[in-house]
């Protein structure tokens, strides 16, 4: 039988990983698929570092092109990343009518719509599971299990770098540039660090699962964005005195006429499950009106974790060609004609508990000048701390809302700001009550 035949553009981790498991189950996959796989090329500017398996004379190349261009090639996996060459190839890839396999998040956030649009004119699959939470099923979970559900919301933990480094102060109280710095000397963060520790990794991910859960096209353009850079030590321990823990979160909620999808440093009570979610970890908890919540959880990075989402992406194109059915899931879930964009909610609209952090002179009236401004722009206080006492410099006083509005808070933390017993920006945290699994 005819082999298919795939070309793997980008052998690093991942892509190192992926050879690894076609090499030792050829057999099994073979067997599942009912149609062996034929690794033809690997293709990386570096042909000479051991990857740890022998590859046969002519398969390990450094020219990506010669993939492309190869016309036996059924299917292409790229792994290099970034949105420069990867874009290219997958382009020309899929006007060759090559299937594609891709874990690049960064691109399908924000050449998705059009590179899925392509593959279907050229009638082939362009499928990317590993681009969200790594081994975390979350793309077929949404595109297949749940296809009976209307999902409500998703809650996650998308970004293994911030949820170390978060992991870091908490466990030890160190600061965010040491935490960052043993993140990157573990070798967890992203070639750009910028890319994960300003949010944009979990930003790119969430556009991608809330075009799949909502029906909608991938919007990475107006998801608000805020990244744990600010973060500190202090205002993670201020967390815990109110019972909760600081994770980047992302989270995007069907409500109705909009979209709520916001990327943003958020507290979580400790009950709720994805504050245990520690480390390099990823999990995302997804609620439809039909199962309730669901929870995944896994290894959001790393070389086998990821190399095994972009093996079940291999598998599913192989069946497909097996079975000559590609093109049979709608690769967003939804068939492209019934996709309809759906604005996403401005943050400025949100409604949410805030965590505030001020530091202010310790002298008397500055809680009430304080708590004047906040009462003048509706913000409600639930509870208040004060540490410490001092003559002179400043005192954190920390405090925790009722339900407010964003626009009000900006407004209010600009007018606090501007008092002269305030000294800085008051530090500012969204607060995430809503307990899924708890
Ligand atoms: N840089 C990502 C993370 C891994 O830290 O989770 C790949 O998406």
């Amino acid at each position: 039988m005819e082999p298919i035949h795939l070309g793997l553009i980008g052998c690093g981790t991942v892509g190192t990983g992926v050879v690894r498991i076609l090499y030792s189950k050829r057999q099994l996959l073979a067997d599942r698929i009912g149609i062996p796989l034929n690794l033809k090329y690997v293709a990386d500017l570096d042909t000479t570092s051991d990857r740890g398996v022998t590859f046969p004379p002519g398969v390990m190349i450094n020219d990506a092109w010669k993939v492309i261009r190869d016309p036996q090639v059924d299917v292409v996996i790229e792994m290099i990343g970034g949105e420069g060459m990867a874009l290219e190839l997958i382009e020309a890839a899929i006007e060759k009518g090559k299937h594609v396999v891709t874990a690049n998040k960064a691109l399908l956030a924000r050449h998705g719509n059009r590179l899925l649009e392509m593959a279907v004119a050229n009638g082939v699959d362009l499928v990317f599971e590993a681009s969200v939470g790594g081994c975390m099923p979350i793309i077929k979970t949404l595109r297949e299990s749940l296809v009976g559900n209307r999902v409500k919301s998703m809650i996650g933990i998308l970004n293994g770098t911030c949820n170390y480094i978060l992991s870091r102060i908490t466990d030890e109280g160190i600061e965010f540039q040491q935490a960052l710095a043993q993140a990157q000397a573990a070798g967890y963060a992203e070639a750009d660090p910028e890319l994960d520790i300003e949010g944009l990794d979990a930003a790119h991910k969430l556009a991608i699962i809330t075009a799949l859960a909502y029906g909608t096209p991938i919007d990475f353009d107006n998801i608000y964005t805020e990244g744990i850079s600010r973060i500190t030590a202090l205002d993670i321990q201020f967390a815990a005195q109110f019972g909760y823990r600081i994770k980047l979160l992302a989270i995007s909620k069907d409500n109705g006429d909009t979209i709520e999808a916001r990327v943003h440093p958020t507290m979580i009570p400790f009950d709720n499950i994805l504050s245990n979610v520690n480390g390099t970890l990823n999990a995302i908890t997804v609620t439809g009106d039909a199962v309730g919540d669901i929870l995944l959880y896994g290894h959001g990075a790393g070389m086998m974790p990821t190399a095994s989402a972009v093996i079940a992406d291999i598998v599913d194109i192989a069946r497909n060609l097996a079975a000559r059915a590609s093109g049979r899931l709608p690769l967003l879930a939804c068939q492209p004609d019934k996709i309809r964009p759906k604005p996403i909610m401005p943050i400025s609209r949100l409604v949410t508990h805030y965590y505030f952090r001020f530091e202010a002179k310790d002298q008397p009236g500055v809680l009430s000048r304080i708590a004047g401004i906040l009462g003048k722009y509706g913000i409600s206080i639930s509870s208040v701390h004060q540490k410490g006492r001092k003559s002179e410099g400043s005192v954190p006083v920390v405090m925790v809302t009722h339900f407010a509005r964003e626009s009000d808070v900006r407004q209010a933390m600009d007018a606090i700001s501007g008092l002269d017993v305030i000294h800085g920006r008051p530090v500012v945290i969204r607060i995430e009550n809503d307990n899924h699994l708890e």
